[in-house]
């Protein structure tokens, strides 16, 4: 199968060279962003392409500036240095030449203020509690490191600076109010890439009835 091929092709890729990505190749990138599937297709993402090395520097920055603020939080020193020592999983984005930046807008799903205006809990009516919104990103994300992948491009999806994910946005120079940081991801060209980590077999991630 022609996919399946094409998918082996994604891994996260952590180191970069410093050859430049095509605006032309971004652009098929947020083509097949704009593929993705979303609940009403409401398509409630919003792609930032940060290519200027300052603003890079200073997302960088501010993640760092809010490790240590955390770290002073924590009182036990393995578990503080610990916390500290994982800020270099936060700053792989840096090794690119292209940061990614993927956010979000709220999303309700379907008939969810009607319930809400009904007086019903939002506990009871559980449809928020599996972030269709966020679901909708991912979908969004996936085509894009796909695309990437596909046109000879590294990328690695990246969560773990989102404790900085308010000061990331406010370093920015766009109004994406509305919006929030949901996910990022370097782009750019590979250079070394590490082994492909083990995955669960098939019995272990389904069941059939
Ligand atoms: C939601 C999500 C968050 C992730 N966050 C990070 C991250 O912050 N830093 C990082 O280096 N890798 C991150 N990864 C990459 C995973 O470690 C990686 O996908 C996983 O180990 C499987 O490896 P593969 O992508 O090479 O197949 C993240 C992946 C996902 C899907």
């Amino acid at each position: 199968m022609e996919l399946i091929k094409k998918l082996e092709k994604r891994v996260s890729v952590r180191n970069y060279t410093d050859a430049p990505v095509k605006k032309a190749d971004i652009e098929l990138m947020l083509e097949a962003v704009q593929l993705a599937p979303s609940g009403k297709n409401r398509q409630n993402w919003h792609f930032v392409i940060v290519e200027d090395r300052r603003v890079i520097q200073e997302i960088e920055a501010v993640i760092r500036k809010k490790n240590q603020t955390l770290a002073e939080c924590i009182e036990d020193p393995n578990k503080k240095r610990k916390f500290e020592k994982l800020i270099e999983y936060a700053l792989v984005f840096k090794r690119a030449p292209v940061t990614v930046l993927a956010f979000a807008s709220e999303y309700r799903p379907t008939a969810m203020k009607e319930m809400l205006e009904a007086g019903l809990e939002e506990e009871a009516i559980q449809l928020e509690r599996t972030a269709p919104g966020i679901q909708n990103l991912g979908a969004a994300m996936e085509h894009f490191c796909l695309a990437a992948a596909d046109l000879g491009y590294g990328t690695c999806w990246m969560t773990s600076p989102n404790y900085a994910a308010k000061e990331i946005q406010e370093t920015l120079p766009l109004d994406l109010s509305g919006f929030q940081l949901v996910a990022m991801t370097p782009l750019g060209v590979p250079g070394q890439i590490g082994e492909r980590p083990k995955r669960k077999n098939i019995e272990e991630i389904s069941s059939w009835i």
